[in-house]
C-alpha cells in the first residue's frame, strides 16, 4: 500500500487537519520530549572550579562538585541521561589516567552515583583526552604522521570502559573508532561480570570539522596530523551502514551517528537498515552555531534548537545527545 493518498480519494486536503492545535497533535507522527536528551558534561578536578568554554557558550569545565550540581539541575529539569568527559591532570603516551581507578572519570561516576542513583550515567570512553599527542589510540613510536594502532589501543580501551563501570557508569559510549572496539569492551564487561551494562557505539563517526570547539572543551586537538585515518570520510554513507553493521555484530546496544544535523540522511538510513536503537549526537559546532547566531538576535534560538531536535528525531534517533539538553527539556516542559 502507498502512503500517498493522491488519487485515491476525490479530494485529499492536508489542511483539513491543521487547523487547531488538538488535531495538530492527534496526527503528529514525531515526538519530541525530554526523556529522550542526554547531557553532555566535562569534568576536571579541582573543587568549586567552573571554568568556561570559550567557543561554547554557556558550558564549563566542572570539578567533581560542581559537576554534581549541575547533573542535578538537569536531572531536575527532566533530563534523564548525562555523558561524561574527562580531563584529566596529565597525559602521557598510554593514556594512563583513561583507565586509572581514581582517574577524573571514575572519580566523578563514583560520585554522581552517590548523590544523583537516579540518573543515568554515560561515559564516553576515549583515549585522546589523555594521550599527549591528543590522538584516540597509541601513536607507531617514532612517527609523527597522525597513524595510530589499532589493536594494541584495543586492550586499553577495554581497561578504561571496565573501569568506569567498575565505578559504577550505566553504559559506556566509545568513541575512538578503533575497529573491533566493541567486541574487545564486551567480552571485557562480561568476564567481569558486567553482562548487563550496554554499550552504546559511536558507530558512524565522521572526521568533521563540527568537532572544533569540542576539542578546546576537552582538550584533544591532535597535536599533529588529523583523525582521518580513523574516523569517516564526510562523504561516504555505504561505508556508515558496515561500520554500524559491524558494531551491533560486536555487540552494540545502541549505534550512534555523529554529528547530527549534517548527517540526518546517513541517520535515517541507519535506522532503517538496522532498526536498531540510534543515537544521534549533536555536536560542539552545532551547538555553537545556533548560540553564535542567537546572540546576535539572528535567530530565535528556542525555535530552532526544538526544530533541530525534532528533524533528529523524525530521521531515526531515539536518543539525542545535546548540549542543549536542559533548556530543551525547560522549554518543552513550558
Ligand atoms: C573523542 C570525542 C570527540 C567528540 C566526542 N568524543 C572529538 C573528536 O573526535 O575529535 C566530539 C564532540 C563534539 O564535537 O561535541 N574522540
Amino acid at each position: 500500500m502507498s502512503s500517498y493518498p493522491v488519487g485515491q480519494f476525490p479530494v485529499y486536503r492536508p489542511r483539513r487537519l491543521r487547523q487547531t492545535a488538538v488535531m495538530r497533535r492527534l496526527v503528529s507522527e514525531t515526538q519530541l520530549s525530554a526523556s529522550h536528551l542526554v547531557l553532555p558534561l566535562f569534568v576536571r578536578s579541582g573543587r568549586k572550579l567552573r571554568r568556561p568554554i570559550e567557543a561554547m557558550p554557556g558550558l564549563c569545565q566542572l570539578s567533581p562538585d560542581e559537576l554534581v550540581r549541575e547533573a542535578a539541575a538537569a536531572h531536575e529539569a527532566g533530563v534523564p541521561a548525562v555523558l561524561l568527559f574527562g580531563i584529566p591532570e596529565k597525559k602521557d603516551a598510554k593514556a594512563s589516567e583513561a583507565y586509572a581507578t581514581s582517574g577524573i572519570v571514575q572519580t566523578a561516576v563514583r560520585l554522581l552515583k552517590k548523590e544523583l542513583p537516579e540518573l543515568l550515567v554515560i561515559t564516553d570512553v576515549c583515549l585522546c583526552e589523555y594521550m599527549v599527542h591528543g590522538h584516540c589510540g597509541i601513536v607507531r613510536q617514532g612517527k609523527s604522521d597522525g597513524r595510530v594502532l589499532n589493536d594494541p589501543t584495543l586492550n586499553l580501551l577495554a581497561r578504561t570502559a571496565a573501569s568506569h563501570v567498575e565505578a559504577g557508569a550505566d553504559m559506556v559510549a566509545p568513541s575512538d573508532m578503533m575497529d573491533g572496539r566493541v567486541r574487545a569492551i564486551r567480552e571485557k564487561l562480561d568476564e567481569l561480570g558486567f553482562a548487563e551494562t550496554p554499550i552504546m557505539s559511536y558507530a558512524a563517526k565522521f572526521a568533521s570539522a563540527f568537532y572544533g570547539p569540542f576539542r578546546e572543551a576537552a582538550e584533544s586537538a591532535p597535536k599533529f596530523g588529523d583523525r582521518r585515518s580513523y574516523q569517516m570520510d564526510p562523504g561516504n554513507a555505504l561505508e556508515a551502514l558496515r561500520e554500524v553493521a559491524m558494531d551491533i555484530e560486536e555487540g552494540a546496544d545502541i549505534v550512534m551517528v555523529k554529528p547530527a544535523l549534517a548527517y540526518l540522511d546517513i541517520l535515517h538510513r541507519v535506522k532503517k537498515e538496522f532498526g536498531y536503537p540510534t543515537a544521534a549526537y549533536a555536536v560542539s559546532a552545532e551547538h555553537a552555531m545556533i548560540k553564535a547566531a542567537a546572540a546576535n538576535g539572528w535567530i530565535d534560538e528556542r525555535a530552532i534548537t526544538l526544530e533541530s531536535l525534532l528533524a533528529m528525531r523524525r530521521a531515526g534517533a531515539d536518543v539525542i545527545i545535546t548540549y542543549a539538553a536542559v533548556e530543551a527539556a525547560k522549554w518543552l516542559a513550558a
